[in-house]
């Protein structure tokens, strides 16, 4: 009987011992790695970081994952996993996120001395091209309060600002000189005259506006008074706008960038490009005031000014479809012993569905010069 009971209480104590071990080791080998995560987690667009370079600390256990580098390459929030264990040997996941921020502030060229003349408006933001690291538009904004119609020198700021916020802050002045008492109109209007030209065309200049065969034309020799034009024509802007229908039916975005330019700011244009280049090379790609054809209201710059845009799709579309919204591609390539302008694949003249199909030629443009026989020279 004794060692009956005596036995019960070493199995008990046995069995006791073994359910206080097991919660014991179950107790420890859930224990928890404590890992402390560095402070900042954001970090630096485009920065070469790994995924460890957030742990400051880890307790009670280690880190399984190995150590890698991190795509910073992209703006926003990242999602990083690392598997740990504890010292007896469990595996535990932890995530945790990361920010990844744009803290460049964008670049930006720009003219730090830009002169006019009381009462000629001229574009601030002409020569201004902002860059960022990140490739996201740069919005640019003038600060600083000036007159176009007041003469003084005017101390103002460029703010170009990024997607993100950051921010580049330059200096420029605006000098707005004193009108002259008699600023001669260089432009020599042309007597009123009819003529017929090479190709047999009828012509005629009235009021210093020359129309060959029911054509407005503005060219090197042919030019307008400084106060014609007051804006893109009804024809135009209603082409225009179905020419931009058409683009969007091809999944293309087509935008005017420079429509309709006075006399006076495309005096103010040339000028600057004169200064800039010298007169030979403006004469290239820059018409002198009262020659443009902008001054016409029926030209358009669309999306870009520069060469590529022949290689974008719009480029492409426009010079194979703007004639049958009557639109003509006006400075083809190789055209300037013709045109006396450099190729512009960004500019577009208005003249009308059957004309414009006339000079489309199959994709072959022919340039309103060929076409009536005459001459795009500076007297
Ligand atoms: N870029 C064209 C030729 C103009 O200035 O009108
Ligand atoms: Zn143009």
């Amino acid at each position: 009987m004794k060692r009956k009971k005596v036995k019960r209480i070493v199995i008990f104590g046995l069995c006791l011992s073994l359910v206080i071990g097991l919660i014991t080791w179950l107790y420890f080998y859930h224990q928890k790695v404590e890992v402390i995560l560095v402070k900042d987690l954001t970090v630096p667009y485009q920065s070469s970081i790994t995924n460890l370079s957030f742990i400051e600390k880890v307790q009670k256990g280690k880190i399984l994952t190995k150590e890698e580098t991190i795509d910073t390459t992209k703006l926003g929030t990242k999602k990083i996993t690392l598997t740990f264990q504890n010292q007896y040997g469990r595996k535990e996941t932890k995530t945790f996120e990361i920010t990844v921020v744009d803290t460049i502030p964008p670049e930006i060229k720009f003219q730090e001395n830009l002169t006019t003349i009381e009462g000629n408006e001229i574009d601030l933001l002409k020569d201004v091209t902002a860059y960022d690291d990140v490739d996201q538009e740069v919005k640019v904004l003038v600060e600083g309060t000036y007159d176009f119609q007041k003469s003084g020198t005017y101390s103002l700021s460029y703010v170009a600002k990024d997607q993100s916020g950051n921010e580049t802050r330059k200096k420029f002045t605006l000098t707005v000189e004193k009108k002259k008492a008699s600023q001669p109109n260089t432009n020599t209007t042309q007597p009123d005259t009819t003529f017929t030209t090479k190709k047999g065309f009828q012509g005629i200049t009235k009021n210093g506006v020359t129309y060959i065969d029911g054509v407005l034309i503005a060219n090197k020799t042919y030019s307008l008074p400084s106060n014609y034009g007051n804006g893109l024509t009804q024809d135009t802007m209603n082409a225009f706008n179905e020419m931009k229908k058409g683009a969007q039916d091809a999944g293309l975005n087509i935008e005017i960038i420079s429509g309709f330019r006075s006399y006076n700011k495309q005096n103010t244009l040339y000028n600057n490009y004169v200064a800039r280049d010298g007169k030979v090379a403006a004469d290239r790609y820059s018409a002198r005031p009262g020659h443009s054809e902008h001054q016409t209201g029926m030209a358009v710059d669309i999306n870009s000014l520069y060469t590529s845009f022949e290689n974008t799709a719009e480029g492409k579309w426009l010079s194979n479809n703007s004639y049958q919204y009557g639109f003509i591609l006006r400075y083809p390539k190789d055209g300037e012993s013709i045109t006396g302008y450099m190729y512009e694949p960004w500019h577009f003249r208005y003249v009308g569905k059957e004309l414009a199909t006339k000079l489309y030629n199959n994709g072959s443009w022919i340039t309103l010069e060929e076409y009536f026989g005459i001459t795009s020279q500076y007297e």
